[in-house]
């Protein structure tokens, strides 16, 4: 490579690199490196992953779907039938759904689609980070107004924030990581007054009370984000969605988003989902009673306190050093998000709900670095 070229690339590798970096939370093969200890005795709950849904019935349906794709071919049809199925899901026309490779890829084109130099993006404090992620990479500015002390949203000092710039905004209900869903009145009353698009990231909503999916063809700047990942357990394929009036929808479908950005396992998978759907509401149901037992076993423990969840995580605070809380629990095999501070809370960690013996392990863990 000659010299003027060298200096062009390090230039671009500069500056990509002065982007926000995404540090990918642990894996269980980490956790095996690590810890010396086997895979299959890892308790994986930092990424809010189902583990309520049995590998073996999602095997089942993945097998019926091999038979069924023909891999030679672009996947045009799977996209068509997909959202025609979600469309019937939601309640909505099929062409109020966008497709994507998971719901961040959606979040992603959102953001490179509609924010343009002169506009701003605010979101709430805390927050799910790829919001932030993707802003910082189109180098908009991004403001963060912080919840109120009981994790609801301060909804005047969003809307005075955004009195005189345009831009998205950003609210994740139930929001990662405090777990609660926030009240429709509030979000509708961003949505009503916010001047620019408001994006509602309901990626865990199934475990949830209500949505605001069905006021979307009333408004002009409502787009709501969902995924596979989580009720329905395929994190793995990335299969996410949006809803949207059409004129967003298909604008965005025909004009910015990749060709065929997901691929014909993932799209047929979902639509099994789909047809599959009391077994999917069942499993849901059961880690939502799992989760309140949870609540309360965790809230029992000397030191801990827990979050009320409206999704499949529980947010709590540790009193003892949180660092040695994670470690300790690392080092016994059980991985958990860390998260730090969440507004007076010092000490924060983030647990998903697991199957019950996974959650009796953590407690049992806890209990004892209490003492
Ligand atoms: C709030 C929120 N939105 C979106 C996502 C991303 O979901 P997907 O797997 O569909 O990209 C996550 C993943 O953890 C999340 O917590």
């Amino acid at each position: 490579m000659n010299k003027i070229s060298e200096e062009w690339l390090q230039c671009k590798l500069r500056k990509i690199k002065s982007f926000t970096k995404y540090v990918r939370p642990e894996s269980v093969l980490d956790t095996v490196l690590g810890t010396g200890m086997e895979a299959e005795k890892v308790i994986k709950l930092n990424q809010n992953e189902n583990l309520f849904l049995s590998r073996d019935f999602l095997h089942s349906l993945l097998n019926e779907v091999i038979n069924e794709v023909d891999l030679r071919l672009y996947p045009k049809e799977g996209e068509t039938e997909l959202k025609d199925a979600l469309g019937k899901y939601v309640g909505l026309p099929s062409d109020c759904v966008i497709l994507g490779n998971g719901s961040d890829q959606i979040i992603d084109l959102i953001v490179r689609s509609f924010l343009g130099k002169g506009d701003i993006a605010i979101s709430i404090k805390p927050t799910y980070s790829m919001y932030k992620w993707s802003v910082n990479h189109i180098g908009v500015k991004y403001f963060e107004v912080p919840l109120k002390e009981d994790f609801s949203l301060d909804v005047d000092s969003i809307l005075e924030l955004a009195k005189s710039n345009k831009g998205i905004c950003f609210i994740c209900s139930p929001n990662n990581p405090t777990g609660n869903q926030f009240k429709l009145e509030d979000v509708k009353a961003i949505v009503d007054s916010f001047p620019g698009l408001v994006l509602v990231d309901e990626a865990y909503v199934e475990f949830a009370k209500d949505s605001l999916v069905r006021f979307v063809k009333n408004y002009e700047n409502l787009v709501v984000t969902r995924t596979f990942s989580k009720a329905f357990g395929l994190a793995g394929l990335r299969v996410g969605y949006a809803l949207s009036n059409s004129e967003i929808s298909n604008t965005i479908f025909e004009y910015a988003q990749l060709p065929y950005s997901l691929n014909c396992i993932g799209l047929k998978l979902a639509l099994k989902v789909l047809t599959e759907i009391d077994k999917f509401k069942k499993s849901v149901e059961e880690l939502k009673e799992e989760r309140e037992k949870l609540t309360e076993r965790l809230n029992s423990i000397k030191d801990v306190r827990a979050f009320k969840s409206d999704a499949n995580f529980i947010l709590f605070q540790s009193l003892k050093l949180y660092e040695k809380v994670f470690n300790e629990l690392f080092n016994k095999g059980l991985l958990v998000r860390k998260i730090g501070k969440v507004l007076n809370f010092d000490g924060c960690l983030r647990v998903t709900v697991g199957l019950p013996y996974m959650n009796n392990r953590l407690v049992e863990i806890l209990a004892s670095i209490s003492e």
